[in-house]
């Protein structure tokens, strides 16, 4: 059923909108009564109005707030989404419509690196939607945002990164990356890591780690193998037919893991003996997260391909793969047009990045990380922590069951601070603030998440 006259005129403040009664019916018939939160919210309205306002009454039947507009009318993921309604976002905090303030401390899942709404990110934005905005589809015309951001990608890399494809978001990046191994390589084997998360479109979710997410869509690309996350023994299932090895230099999904410095440099080692492209999701880890402007810098290795979305830019949607310029030309020719995006790297988003990447480094963002790590380690030392893992501001604190995980995470949103879980780990809770965050936020935080940990135990 087509609900929508529901919307057809904007919200204002109070976020009600009178919908229509066939809307209001189909609502009521499918959602609320199926609903135990619904359910008890509508009858809480009911009940809680005076008898004198029952003239009014009828009118309130008739309202939907947002939140039942947004599991009328929005595709939903989940049958339990979190329902928290975000009226507007600044630095490290959310507010929601009645004021009240929620410390982020998931930055969007790694994307507010710098904070939200960052002034050099509102005012890039700005200027550059008053000059234009989406002119043409990558790659043909000469859009000064692109070429900048590029440019300066470019400056803070190892030299043979020295080609930049904008898209759209991680899992283009990924699925553009993969497309460009198997072309430049002429091979269609590629390895991916149990656990791994690279997106969820049709190619990244081939490469994904974990089969009760991918059964239901089979069959998805084919000659994809998968080895154990920093396991060296797993590295001879690289062969000469492989195209390429894609993993997360840090895992994220996977809870968090951190591979030795001696495993990703056999990978290295072991992709350069077979031709095999090396391709580091830098999704999550980049742009600061880890306490380096990219996380294979820990580590001393350089990949072929570099994948990039999520905090490049400032919030705003974009993604990006980067190579050497001569495995990036084998999208020219034969056939030309090797990826193709409408959208990818809109001058709006490239704005933003170039404004994010230069406060990163202008604002000497990467510095105080360490310090920070270091304090949420000793705050988080609790009997009931089994495990703080991670590097920088990206940290998975390891819990005994999914009960607690869930339970500290609505005692924390109950006291005004955002934590998350993991696709691939259920024990464990996720960390990634705003690289902004300060001493006093994090002891703040820190206090109601142990007091969270000790209300679960
Ligand atoms: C490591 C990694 N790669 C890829 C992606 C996919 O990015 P997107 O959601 O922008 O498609 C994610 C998203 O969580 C990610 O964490």
């Amino acid at each position: 059923m087509n609900s929508g006259n529901v919307l057809s005129t904007s919200y204002g403040k109070e976020d009600k909108i009178r919908p229509n009664v066939n809307d209001l019916l189909h609502f009521y018939k499918t959602k609320i009564t199926s609903d135990p939160y619904l359910l008890t919210y509508n009858l809480l309205v009911f009940s809680l109005l005076p008898s004198e306002l029952f003239g009014r009454l009828l009118y309130f039947c008739t309202m939907l707030n947002l939140r039942q507009l947004f599991l009328l009318n929005n595709a939903q993921t989940s049958p339990a989404p979190r329902l928290l309604e975000i009226e507007r976002a600044e630095g490290i905090f959310l507010y929601d419509p009645k004021g009240k303030a929620y410390m982020d401390l998931v930055s969007g899942f790694a994307v507010s690196n710098i904070g939200h709404r960052h002034p050099r990110v509102i005012k890039a934005i700005k200027d550059q939607v008053d000059r234009y905005m989406h002119v043409t589809v990558y790659g043909e015309f000469v859009q000064a945002p692109q070429v900048l951001f590029a440019e300066k990608l470019i400056s803070v890399l190892p030299d043979n990164l020295n080609s930049v494809y904008f898209v759209n978001s991680g899992a283009e990046a990924t699925e553009g990356a993969i497309k460009l191994a198997k072309r430049f390589t002429g091979r269609s084997r590629i390895i991916s890591c149990y656990n791994a998360y690279h997106g969820s479109t049709n190619g990244a979710l081939s490469v994904m780690g974990n089969e009760y997410y991918k059964q239901a869509y089979r069959p998805l690309l084919p000659d994809v193998h998968f080895m154990h996350f920093n396991q060296p023994e797993d590295l001879n299932l690289i062969d000469s037919d492989t195209a390429c090895v894609i993993l997360e230099t840090i895992q994220g999904e996977a809870g968090i893991r951190v591979p030795g410095r001696a495993y990703l440099q056999a990978l290295r080692q072991r992709c350069d003996e077979t031709g095999a492209l090396l391709i580091l999701d830098e999704i999550q880890t980049g742009f600061g997260r880890t306490g380096k402007l990219f996380a294979f810098e820990h580590f001393g290795i350089v990949p072929d391909i570099l994948l990039l979305a999520k905090g490049i830019g400032g919030g705003m949607p974009i993604g990006a793969f980067i190579a050497n310029r001569t495995v990036m030309d084998s999208f020219k020719e034969n056939p030309v047009l090797g990826h193709i995006t409408t959208f990818g790297g809109h001058p709006v988003s490239c704005a933003a990045g170039l404004a994010t990447l230069e406060a990163i480094l202008d604002e000497n963002m990467i510095d105080g990380i360490g310090k920070k790590e270091a304090l949420f380690r000793d705050l988080l030392n609790h009997p009931s922590v089994r495990e703080v893992r991670g590097m920088g501001l990206m940290l998975g604190i390891q819990l005994s069951t999914f009960e607690q995980v869930q339970s500290v995470s609505r005692y924390c949103a109950t006291k005004g601070i955002i934590v998350d879980w993991f696709l691939n780990d259920d024990t464990t809770l996720h960390i990634s603030p705003p690289l902004t965050i300060t001493e006093k936020d994090i002891r703040e935080a820190c206090k109601i998440f142990i007091e969270a940990v000790e209300k679960a135990e």
